[in-house]
């Protein structure tokens, strides 16, 4: 079985995930930040070290501001609610994914207003792009740091200094790239990154959560989710302080163990390393596949300038009979269609089809991914004999 499927979920995960997660249920099981006890504090002191290998792998010094969610999804609708009041504009890149364009069709009918940048056909954007479209009421600037879908990289460094010219807050969208690619928030003036848990920092499903730069006041951003935290128990009004603003209810604290070693595996490979190791897979595929007749590739030609995910069509076939028969005759696992992001596909030209897309990781070989070419030769070799 080959797993190109990464983009979705990073699979498999290092082997001290599933031990922490484990360790976890088996010997502590308590619920952090509550009942002071011993088994408690000592899921209060996994979460901290969560938190700590979090603000390190994204470049912030005080690890209370990262807050952790169920996903990246749940990240971005905690900004997206709650700084975008009927009146006030949003600027989106045209690569978002639908956890943003679904908060805002439905923030769109309560009176935000939202402005779509359009991007090349590759996916690629400047700055300089964006900076037409900025109004006196624009609130907030979203941009996907790599496309999930071809994986274009947007230069977030340059539309944070934008961003801040323009004393406008921006978020983006890092569920692709972090623990993949270099992030340095503080460095780069990021005020609100939202991360994925479960793919390039390979920890599991269900951890995810907002990275908040020190610049930004919170007071500006109000909490989604209101309830417990363990913290003042005595007031019936959330508290205002992080991370227990953003954090009501007992966390997925298994998760965050397990999150807390794929971190820290991330950390001592070193990301850089890892970049560089995807960045030879992604390059090994686009030149295998630009040698195969009727196979045509989405996004930029150059491995440099991507995440590692790699969109494809094959002429005269549907996507998802591609990835069928790719999984069935040679056990290649990729994901087929929108990937939940109509916009980057309207972008790209690729609605209503959509492509094949591989998206290897840190654990594939550099045999798989010849093995993978190999099997798109046989079925696009298929496809154009007949
Ligand atoms: N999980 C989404 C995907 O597969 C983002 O692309």
């Amino acid at each position: 079985m080959i797993y190109l499927d990464n983009a979705a979920t990073s699979w498999p995960k290092p082997p001290g995930v599933a031990d922490a997660m484990v360790r976890f249920l088996r010997d502590v099981g308590a619920s952090p930040g509550r009942s002071g006890h011993a088994l408690a504090n000592e899921a209060e002191r996994i979460r901290l070290d969560a938190r700590e290998a979090v603000a390190e792998l994204l470049g912030l010094r005080n690890p209370l501001r990262v807050v952790f969610t169920a996903n990246a999804t749940a990240a971005l609708n905690l900004v997206l609610h709650g700084l975008l009041t009927p009146g006030a504009h949003v600027v989106i890149s045209g690569m978002e994914h639908n956890a943003v364009m679904r908060p805002l069709r439905s923030l769109e009918t309560g009176g935000a207003a939202v402005t779509i940048v359009p991007c090349g056909a590759d996916g690629a954007l400047t700055a300089a792009d964006i900076e037409e479209y900025l109004r006196p009421t624009t609130r907030l600037l979203v941009v996907n740091h790599a496309s999930n879908v071809c994986g274009t990289v947007q230069p977030v460094g340059e539309i944070a200094a934008l961003a801040r010219r323009h004393g406008i807050a921006l978020l983006v969208d890092a569920a692709q790239t972090g623990g993949c690619r270099p992030i340095d928030v503080t460095g780069d003036g990021i005020d609100l990154l939202a991360f994925s848990g479960h793919k390039g920092l390979l920890g599991p499903t269900g951890t995810g959560g907002l990275v908040i730069h020190e610049d930004f006041d919170i007071d500006r951003l109000p909490a989604l989710i209101q309830g417990g935290t363990g913290s003042r128990s005595e007031h019936e009004r959330q508290p205002d302080f992080l991370p227990d603003k953003y954090e009501a209810g007992t966390p997925n604290i298994v998760g965050l163990a397990g999150l807390a070693a794929g971190v820290r595996f991330v950390l001592e490979r070193g990301v850089e390393a890892i970049r560089r190791h995807e960045q030879d897979l992604t390059g090994r595929l686009l030149a295998g596949l630009r040698e195969i007749a009727g196979v045509r590739i989405l996004g930029p030609q150059d491995a440099g300038q991507r995440a590692a995910v790699v969109s494809f069509t094959v002429a005269g076939r549907a996507s998802s009979d591609v990835a069928y028969e790719l999984e069935q005759r040679f056990g290649v696992l990729c994901r087929p269609g929108l990937h939940c992001a109509p916009l980057a596909h309207r972008t790209l030209g690729t609605l209503p089809g959509g492509t094949v897309r591989f998206a290897p990781g840190l654990f594939n070989t550099v045999e798989q991914i010849a093995a993978a070419v190999d099997a798109v030769r046989e079925v696009a070799g298929a496809a154009t004999h007949g």
